[in-house]
Order: C-alpha cells, then structure tokens, then sequence
C-alpha cells in the first residue's frame, strides 16, 4: 500500500485555480522530487499536503486513513487538522526557526509542548533525542547556539533536525537550498541524500535538476497547477515525453 495517496487534489485562490487535478501516490522509503517553474503551485501543493491551505477539491490519505476529503465536512475540523499535520514535516526555503531559541530548543520545542499536553515523554529523553538528531546532521557542537551565530546551511540543517523530531511520515522540502550559496547547498543536499539512502519518505521541491533525478525515486513535472509529467525519476529528467518538460529541461541545460 502506498504510504501517501493524493487524489484530485484542486486549490483555488478567489477565481484563480492555482492547482487541477492534481494525482499522486508515495511508496514508503521513497522519495519524490517536484519540479516545475515559479508559479506553477508546488508550494500551494506542499501547503496543502500540510494543511496551511485547506484544498478546494479531492483528497489525501496517509497509510490507508483519509486525512482529508473536500466532500466529506468531517474530516475539516481545526482540531483533527492539528494532529493530522503530524504525518508531515516541513522544511522550509528560508529555514523559519525561532530566532529566540537555540538549535537544541528549536529541535525539542514542538515535542515538549507535545509531551505537556498528552504526558509521556521526559524532558530529557526529548533532549537526548534533539541532540542525536543534531549530531546526526552534523551538528553535534551547535546545539547551544542561537540561529544568528548559524551559517545559513547549518540553521537548514536545524530546520531538518527540527522537523525530523516529530516523527513525520513524509518529509516535506519546499527549495530547501535555494536562500544559499553554492558552498552551502551542497552540506544541506548531501544530509538529504543521506536521509534518502534511509529511506526516509520525502517529497522534494527543487530546482537542482541532477539532485532531483539523483536522489529521487519518483519526479513530478508540473506547469500552470497541473502535472504535465510523472514517473521514474530519470526518465522524467533525462529523457522526458512531454514538450512542456523539455523546454523546462532545456533552459537548465543551457545554463
Ligand atoms: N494565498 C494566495 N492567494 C492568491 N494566490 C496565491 C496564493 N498563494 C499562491 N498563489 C498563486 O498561486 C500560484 C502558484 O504559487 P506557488 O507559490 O504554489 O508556486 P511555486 O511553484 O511554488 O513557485 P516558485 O517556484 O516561485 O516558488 C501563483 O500564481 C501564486 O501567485
Ligand atoms: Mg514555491
């Protein structure tokens, strides 16, 4: 069974339809590179994967449960969207942690508030695991530091840390290396890569085109909010069949 099912995923904006018809599944293990030219709604996608934006039309499942169904009211509600958004984490372009708080702080802080609220969890068995999953992205002498003292790629590295201690099923980039310098990308591609060689399950939005084909199993090509193009993830990139994908392609060639 397919850890993730979206199906006819639509998302509209006023009179702007931003996605249509949008139709994937995710194998556990996998991971999934969307590309495709600003504009073309891969952030709205992942938002709505995520539940910051409420799709207009369609539905997602995870591991076989409906998270959400546009026609079915029931699964809308503000307090099942919380605990639905557990089944993602996300990482963002320009890393968002909280200025305020240390590396560690940021890695633990969603948990403890977690653990507040149902019980469980020690403080220092969520400290213990924030720190491994430091020194896990290479973090290990950080993790009193506060975002500001952090190089841009090592706060992304944070930001990974951070969304991978909430134990998501599918982990979620949205250009996770676009706000750095070259130097930078590659200490945060290669943490991805390694995490993909887990099989961590993962949806990747970028526009490194040879880390799309490279690291991915699967690659989604969409234009104008719908998916032009799916399938393995070398055959959409080396060798794609729609005319729409090459052009896209080629302007990257070129460069
Ligand atoms: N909250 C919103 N209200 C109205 N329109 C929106 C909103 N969010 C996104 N859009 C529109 O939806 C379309 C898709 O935007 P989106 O950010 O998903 O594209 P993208 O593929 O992520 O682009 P980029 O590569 O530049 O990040 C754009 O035309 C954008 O203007
Ligand atoms: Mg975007």
């Amino acid at each position: 069974m397919a850890i993730l099912e979206v199906s006819h995923i639509e998302k509209h904006f006023g009179a702007t339809q931003v996605l249509s018809d949008i139709s994937f599944t995710l194998e556990e293990g996998q991971a999934l590179s969307i590309i495709g030219s600003s504009g073309s709604g891969k952030t709205t996608l992942l938002r709505c994967l995520n539940f910051l934006e409420r799709p207009s039309g369609g539905s997602i499942a995870v591991r076989g449960e409906t998270l959400f169904d546009a026609a079915d009211p029931k699964t809308h509600s503000e307090r099942e969207i919380r605990s639905k958004r557990l089944h993602f984490g996300l990482v963002f372009q320009n890393f968002n942690l909280f200025p305020q708080y240390t590396a560690l702080q940021n890695v633990t802080l969603a948990r403890e508030l977690m653990a507040k609220e149902k019980g469980g969890e020690s403080k220092e068995s969520i400290e213990q695991a924030g720190r491994a999953l430091l020194e896990q992205m290479g973090l290990a002498d950080r993790a009193e530091h506060y975002p500001h003292q952090l190089s841009g790629g090592q706060q992304q590295r944070v930001a990974i840390a951070r969304a991978l201690a909430l134990k998501p099923d599918i982990l979620c980039f949205d250009e996770p290396t676009s706000a750095l310098d070259p130097e930078l990308t590659g200490e945060v591609l290669q943490v991805i890569r390694t995490l993909a060689e887990q099989q961590v399950t993962m949806i990747i939005v970028t526009h490194e085109m040879a880390f799309a084909r490279d690291v991915a199993d699967r690659a989604i090509f969409m234009d104008a909010g719908v998916i032009v193009e799916q399938g393995d993830a070398r055959q959409v990139i080396d060798h794609p069949s729609q005319a729409r994908t090459q052009q896209f392609l080629a302007r990257y060639q070129e460069q």
